[in-house]
């Protein structure tokens, strides 16, 4: 099973539908931002509440008390989403830097690896020593990056092994992630690209899509084949510029 992300919107038939998607997508922002405003009022009173129930002590009260943290809670939750939705919705000019790929990818598993050894995940490495550089937004390559390291780790509750390999063909630069975890079902894999597509209870589904848009926004592709019950592997490949040593 092998599935790339940009098949979905890159055939010209599909332009006008790409237009409306883009529309959509602008009011969608639009929306999310209406409902930020009010839910922050509501949380902020929430806190208030909570802070005077807290002065009193009948158990009615302490009933109340947890009612309301538990509003806080799902308050503090559609927070963050909206806040990952805007993050996927906005469009951002990126700030293309010559960059070594491998000292970015290393400099993210030093972040990640507490993280990563917490959870019993082996993260071995294997960086080209010849990579030549490539045009990299710092900023949103780590978190696409990021999103990935968290899937993979997802994928593995009871631990396994990360492999990060990259290498340099003629024209693209090669970035490999492979982990040891359950791997992708069929259906999974066909709508895992689409925004709020999730299998995990509390999951937003926009990791991938954002992941997606980010490394499409660097003229990249990123594709992902899978075992289920093995593994899985996904690949972005980033163009090497001509300026930088590409054909
Ligand atoms: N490495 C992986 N192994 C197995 N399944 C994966 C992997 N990466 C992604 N998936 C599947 O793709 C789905 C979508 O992933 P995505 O990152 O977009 O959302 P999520 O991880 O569910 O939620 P969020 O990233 O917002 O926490 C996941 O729910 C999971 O089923
Ligand atoms: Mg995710």
């Amino acid at each position: 099973m092998s599935i790339d992300a940009a098949n979905a919107v890159s055939d010209d038939p599909f332009e006008r539908l790409l237009a409306q998607y883009t529309e959509m997508a602008r009011l969608a922002g639009a929306l999310a931002h209406e409902i930020k405003n009010p839910l922050s009022t509501i949380r902020l009173n929430m806190e208030l509440l909570a802070e005077d129930l807290e002065e009193l002590q009948s158990p009615t009260q302490h009933r109340a008390l947890r009612r309301v943290e538990v509003m806080k809670r799902e308050c503090q939750r559609l927070q963050d989403l909206l806040d990952e939705f805007l993050n996927f919705a906005k469009v951002r000019r990126l700030n293309l830097q010559p960059t070594d790929l491998n000292a970015e990818i290393n400099d993210i598993l030093d972040f990640f690896a507490p993280e990563a050894q917490a959870a019993g995940v082996e993260i071995v490495r294997y960086l080209d020593a010849d990579l030549p550089r490539v045009l990299l937004d710092s900023e949103s390559f780590r978190s696409a990056l990021i999103n990935l390291l968290l899937n993979a780790k997802q994928a593995m509750p009871e631990g396994g092994q990360l492999v990060v390999r990259t290498i340099a063909t003629a024209d693209t630069v090669i970035l490999h992630l492979i982990d040891s975890g359950v791997g992708i079902d069929d259906h999974t894999a066909a709508h895992m690209f689409e925004a709020f597509y999730s299998t995990k209870p509390g999951g937003s589904g926009l990791g991938l899509p954002i992941t997606a848009k980010i490394i499409e926004a660097h003229g990249g592709r990123i594709h992902v084949q899978s075992d289920v019950g093995h593994g899985t592997q996904f690949t972005i490949e980033l163009p090497i510029p001509a300026r930088l040593g590409g054909r």
